[in-house]
């Protein structure tokens, strides 16, 4: 007894010390990135290079849904997607801030072809319900943008029993992408655009989505970026088994931008940063650039930045992970959704 504590607590505690080091290091590394990439500043010098004219593209006869659309860079990409001509479902979780979003951009842009479709990401019911209206005989849909997200520093459940982070950033999505497959592939050449995160280049990816976090502790920042690294490892697999069908699928990060989002989740980080934040279409920029850019110049499975693909790992992260790691992940989702469609596989009947 005594000798398996004298070798296994210091070796335990190195293993800690290690740990610790490599995620201070990985937080200064994203500090210094982010300081450099992320700001305005960073999008004021991309953008002197940008082909100003994709985002004058047509979408006439293009169908468009954006989740979380009534706000912040949502309401702001809807607007770029609604100015081409779009046909536009703007997904919004409240019938109110929804309907007057969804008059704001057609005022803005003149395009009677913008709607409303009532759905909360984080409930399965609520999506099967958004399914049924957007998976009809006839529909397509060429884009669809993933954007609705939270960061909640409190625990939360969702109506399914899901911590409220994940099923709202990961769960929701991966579902809705998953059920609206036919669609999509119906509607080829489309494309899934992942509104991800650069906080994911603080977290390795954690391919167990059945361990809810603890009430005790809990770090809704780490929750957060834990599924933005899920979201950007699911297109990228995605992308693989979906590239022959035409479906694009590629995540992105919009930089720092200033939304009610933010302003509500990391006061402290805004208040300190607040100088260095872009406005919320600068933030949209690269959402309706993957929307509009010609099919052969976009890296399926690419994460993109200012209209770049970038780099999916710090220098010194240590957030590598294999392809047997990302099968996992993709097997664990699949599971978990299988299971959670069962539960509500009389709703799914009433719809069909
Ligand atoms: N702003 C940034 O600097 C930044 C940086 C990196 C990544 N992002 C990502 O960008 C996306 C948009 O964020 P934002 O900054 O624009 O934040 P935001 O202003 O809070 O907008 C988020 C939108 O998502 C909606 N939403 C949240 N939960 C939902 C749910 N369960 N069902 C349906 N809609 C829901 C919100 O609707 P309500 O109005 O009803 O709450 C809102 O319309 C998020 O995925 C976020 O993670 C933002």
């Amino acid at each position: 007894m005594i000798w398996t504590l004298v070798t296994f607590v210091p070796v335990l505690l190195l293993r800690l010390y290690i740990e610790l080091l490599g995620t201070m290091l990985r937080n200064l590394q994203f500090m210094f990135v982010g300081s450099k990439h992320f700001s305005r500043e960073a999008y004021d010098k991309a953008s002197k290079t940008f082909d100003k004219s994709i985002l004058e593209r047509r979408l006439d006869g293009k169908v468009c849904v954006v989740t979380g659309a009534n706000q912040g860079l949502g309401l702001a990409c809807s607007q770029a997607l609604a100015k081409c001509g779009a046909t536009l479902y703007m997904v919004c979780r409240n019938a109110e801030r929804g309907q007057k979003a969804v008059q704001g951009v057609q005022d803005k842009t003149g395009n009677p072809n913008v709607h409303l479709r009532l759905c909360d990401v984080s409930s399965v019911k609520s999506i099967l319900g958004l399914v049924a209206e957007l998976d009809k005989p006839g529909s397509k849909i060429d884009v669809l943008v993933q954007n609705a997200g939270v960061l909640l520093n409190e625990p939360q459940k969702s109506e399914d029993g899901y911590d409220l982070n994940f099923a709202t950033n990961m769960l929701g999505p991966y579902i809705l992408t998953r059920l609206l497959e036919g669609v999509l592939k119906r509607s080829a050449p489309s494309r899934v655009i992942f509104v991800s995160s650069g906080g994911m280049l603080t977290q390795p990816l954690d391919v167990d989505v059945q361990k809810a976090p603890s009430a005790r502790g809990y770090d809704g920042t780490a929750l957060y970026a834990r599924d933005k690294r899920r979201q950007v490892a699911v297109a990228e697999r995605l992308a693989e088994l979906w590239n022959d069908s035409g479906v694009k699928v590629l995540s992105m990060h919009p930089g720092w931008a200033t939304t009610e989002g933010v302003r509500k989740s990391i006061p402290g980080f805004y208040k300190f940063y607040q100088d260095k934040f872009r406005d919320p279409e600068q933030g949209a920029d690269t959402i309706a650039y993957l929307a509009l850019e010609d099919e052969d110049k976009l890296v399926p499975g690419g994460f993109y930045l200012d209209r770049a693909p970038q780099a999916k790992h710090l220098s010194m992260g240590g957030t590598q992970y294999s392809k047997s790691e990302l099968d996992r992940l993709m097997a664990n989702l699949d599971s978990m959704v299988s299971q959670v469609l069962e539960k509500h596989k009389d709703t799914a009947q009433q719809q069909t």
